[in-house]
C-alpha cells in the first residue's frame, strides 16, 4: 500500500501540466484539492460565468441525492462512479454508508491525477474493503467494467447503480458516447439504475457555449448537449419520475435537512440530470 501511495503522490507532482477538470470542478465547489493552474482556469471561468459554481454545488447536490434514492428507496447497495473526479465532500461512499455500512463503491477517472487523489483520500476516509478508486477510461468500456469486476467489490449478478454524472459533456460525439452508454446499461442486471448529469446549452446562458471552448485547454474538450439528445443515453431503461430536469428539480426532498434548497432560475444550475432503471 505505501509503495502504491508513493507512486500516487509521484503521478500527482508530475501531472500539473494543464488544469485537470475534475480539480477545476473542486475549485468550482470550493475544495481544496486543486492547484495554481486549475485555480487560474476557474477563475477565469467564473469571471466569465459565475453560474460555473452554481452547476457543481448543485450538481453535486443531485449526486448526493440519486445515491440516497438508490440506497434508500431502491435498496441499491453496489455503485460504480464513472469520471468520479476528487473525493469531496459528500462522496458516493459517504451517502451510501448513511444508511448502514454495507454499501460498495468502485470509483472509476481516466484522470491520474483525480485516481491518485482518490486513493490518498480514501486511503484516510473509507473502508478499504469496500471502497475502491480504479484507473480507467470510459472510452474502453470493456476493459473499464472487467477492472470494475476485478476489485471484487460487486456481484455482477446484484443491481448495481451506475453514475456517469457530469462526464458525458467532456466526451465529444466523434467518441460516440452513445454505443458506450449501450454497452453499460447491457452489463446491468435488471433492477439496475442509470444516474447521468450533463451541462446543456438548451436554455441556458450564452457564456456556457463560450467557457466550454476554453476547455480545450484542459485535459478534456468540452461538448454541450440539447435535452433530446441526453435524453438518448439513457436508451430503453424507464426514466424515474420526474424525468430529466434540471439538477435542482430532482427530488429535491432527498436533501439533507442542512443542505440549502436551492432559489433562483434553475438554468442557472447549466445542467439536466435524471436516473433511469433497467426493467
Ligand atoms: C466535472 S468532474 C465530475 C465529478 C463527479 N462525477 C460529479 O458529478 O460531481 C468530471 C470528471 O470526469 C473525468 N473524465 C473525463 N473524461 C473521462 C473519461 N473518458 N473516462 C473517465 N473519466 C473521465 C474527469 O477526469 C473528471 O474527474
Amino acid at each position: 500500500m505505501s509503495e502504491d501511495l508513493d507512486r500516487a503522490r509521484e503521478t500527482l507532482e508530475s501531472s500539473l501540466s494543464r488544469p485537470s477538470t475534475g480539480r477545476v470542478y473542486d475549485f468550482y465547489l470550493g475544495g481544496q484539492h486543486n492547484y495554481a493552474i486549475d485555480r487560474e482556469f476557474g477563475q477565469r471561468m467564473v469571471d466569465m460565468m459565475p453560474e460555473a459554481r452554481i452547476f457543481a454545488r448543485e450538481n453535486r447536490a443531485f449526486v448526493r441525492r440519486a445515491v440516497r434514492y438508490a440506497r434508500r428507496v431502491c435498496g441499491i447497495t453496489q455503485f460504480v462512479d464513472i469520471g468520479s473526479g476528487l473525493p469531496t465532500q459528500g462522496n458516493v461512499h459517504e451517502i451510501a454508508d448513511e444508511s448502514g455500512q454495507d454499501a460498495r463503491v468502485v470509483y472509476v477517472d481516466n484522470d491520474p491525477v483525480a485516481r491518485a487523489h482518490a486513493q490518498i483520500l480514501l486511503a484516510d476516509t473509507a473502508d478499504p474493503e469496500r471502497h475502491f478508486a480504479v484507473d480507467a477510461d470510459f472510452l474502453d468500456g470493456f476493459t473499464l467494467w472487467k477492472r470494475v469486476i476485478e476489485t471484487g467489490r460487486l456481484d455482477p449478478d446484484r443491481p448495481i447503480c451506475l453514475l456517469v454524472s457530469a462526464l458525458l459533456h467532456f466526451v465529444v460525439p466523434d467518441q460516440h458516447p452513445e454505443q458506450m452508454l449501450d454497452f453499460y446499461r447491457d452489463q446491468l442486471p435488471s433492477g439496475s439504475l442509470l444516474v447521468l448529469s450533463h451541462c446543456t446549452d438548451e436554455d441556458t446562458t450564452p457564456a456556457l457555449q463560450e467557457v466550454a471552448a476554453r476547455y480545450v485547454a484542459t485535459t478534456s474538450n468540452a461538448h454541450l448537449r440539447g435535452r433530446s439528445e441526453v435524453r438518448k443515453f439513457f436508451g430503453d431503461f424507464e426514466l424515474i419520475d420526474p424525468g430529466l430536469v434540471w439538477t435542482p428539480q430532482w427530488h429535491p426532498e432527498l436533501a439533507a435537512s442542512d443542505e440549502q434548497a436551492f432559489e433562483g432560475d434553475p438554468a442557472a444550475t447549466l445542467a439536466i440530470a435524471g436516473v433511469a432503471r433497467k426493467s
